[in-house]
């Protein structure tokens, strides 16, 4: 997401501090994370001399315990029921023990050389100790639910929890990664020039590309055959040149990714026994002004209104439940693609939305900033509004016909009089 009104940028990754007004304790909280423009000079080496190892310790020292803090003050606020589940437990007990040891550094000075190894170290080891987050809270949901059934303000509060939590994480490994790739080891010789995880010239219809590759392999494991892909581009802002993003790939990759799944299983099943072959999902990647808008088609079947919100529950799918196998990689089932895809489009002001048109098929849309300087990250705060929200109980619905399913006319008592 260039601005090429200021012709050509290196981006330096940086953390910006900005002191908030939150109402959390924590006192001031880094706000963001945002790509600053650098001098013109090769992105790596101007990152070698611009970050500094000593600073980014400073700042994540305590903004990492912060984050970790505001996450596990509100999984407090679940439901009893809920919180006494052994996955949630289990994860409460990964969230304290990382928090606890990110203290350990509250006092150690950034001039000692150790301290800046174990941190990094201990950094790698949190990692790998939340990597199994999402399944283990999606596990929990599970369990509660079969034991103790649907209730509808229990599911809207854990709707809206799970949005939280998990924007929580990605943030929380967002931070993470960066250190850990820009001062550890693990750096990605293949990508010499992204800056931690962020590529400063993301060419969006090669991860376009790569998405659709990788789905397809999935697609024609389950189903022996995948629709074509055809892909064009509309550059506003420079006619004709490949659209460019300052993004972070893994994360494009992850919506595109579920996108094409979503695609190719509704088109699959539609057409599998239509002797004309499947008919191809249409890419399109667009940049304005301010939007980077990357809208997929499909003419799978479509979905009716009436359960387009569904589709971003977490507990929504309709497709069988998958094996939960080590290694199995599944086509869908699990619910949680779409929900998560938007908070990865959200986290950086962006968002995922879908328009269906029953009976012909759908279109996703995936909206970015254009521009890397409105791309900062877009977070949960734990204040008396989040607080209030899990406290208030539900309402009765303001408007008439409080069902969402359609009635059944047969049964009406009134039949007799329409
Ligand atoms: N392009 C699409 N066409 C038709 N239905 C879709 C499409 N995308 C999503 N859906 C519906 O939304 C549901 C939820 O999607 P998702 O969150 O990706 O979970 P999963 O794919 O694991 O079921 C799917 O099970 C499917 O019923
Ligand atoms: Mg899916």
């Amino acid at each position: 997401m260039q601005d090429d009104s200021v012709g050509s940028y290196t981006w330096d990754f940086c953390y910006a501090f900005v002191s908030s007004n939150c109402s959390c304790q924590e006192g001031n909280r880094a706000k963001y994370i945002s790509v600053s423009k650098g001098e013109t000079e090769e992105s790596s080496k101007v990152h070698q001399d611009n970050a500094c190892e000593k600073t980014s310790y400073v700042f994540l020292r305590k903004e990492l315990p912060v984050r970790l803090a505001n996450t596990m003050r509100e999984v407090n606020l679940l439901p009893d029921k809920l919180l006494s589940q052994p996955s949630v437990r289990l994860v409460q007990k990964w969230y304290m023990q990382s928090f606890v040891e990110l203290l350990d550094y509250e006092n150690r000075k950034p001039e000692d050389p150790h301290a800046l190894n174990d941190f990094l170290e201990l950094l790698i080891e949190i990692r790998n100790r939340h990597n199994d987050v999402v399944p283990t809270m999606a596990q929990g949901v599970i369990e509660y639910k079969e034991k103790f059934g649907f209730d509808p303000f229990i599911s809207s509060n854990v709707q809206y929890f799970l949005d939280r939590f998990y924007t929580n994480r990605i943030s929380f490994r967002m931070l993470i990664n960066q250190h850990t790739l820009l001062f550890g080891n693990d750096t990605n010789p293949a990508h010499p020039k992204h800056i931690g995880s962020i590529d400063p010239n993301c060419n969006v219809a090669e991860v376009v590309n790569d998405a659709y590759d990788t789905a397809k392999m999935l697609c024609e494991k389950y189903y022996l055959a995948a629709p074509e892909l055809k892909i064009e581009e509309f550059n506003m802002k420079a006619p004709k040149k490949p659209i460019q993003a300052v993004y972070v790939p893994s994360h494009l990759f992850h919506m595109l990714f579920e996108l094409f799944k979503n695609s190719m299983r509704a088109t699959v099943e539609l057409h599998e026994n239509n002797k004309e072959g499947l008919p191809p999902i249409k890419a399109k990647v667009t940049l304005g002004k301010e939007d980077l808008s990357i809208k997929i088609s499909d003419r799978g079947g479509g979905v009716p209104l009436r359960k387009i919100d569904r589709l971003f529950n977490y507990m929504y799918s309709t497709a069988p439940t998958p094996s939960l196998e080590p290694g199995a990689v599944p086509l869908a089932g699990f619910g949680y693609g779409l929900p998560i895809s938007r908070l990865y489009a959200r986290y950086f002001q962006g968002d995922l939305k879908l328009y269906s048109m029953e009976g012909v098929g759908t279109d996703a849309v995936i909206y970015l900033k254009a521009l890397s300087s409105e791309s900062f990250e877009r977070l949960p705060v734990f204040n008396k509004s989040a607080w209030r929200h899990y406290k208030t109980s539900a309402e009765a619905d303001d408007w008439s016909n409080p069902s969402k399913e359609p009635r059944d006319a047969s049964k009406s008592k009134y039949k007799a009089n329409r």
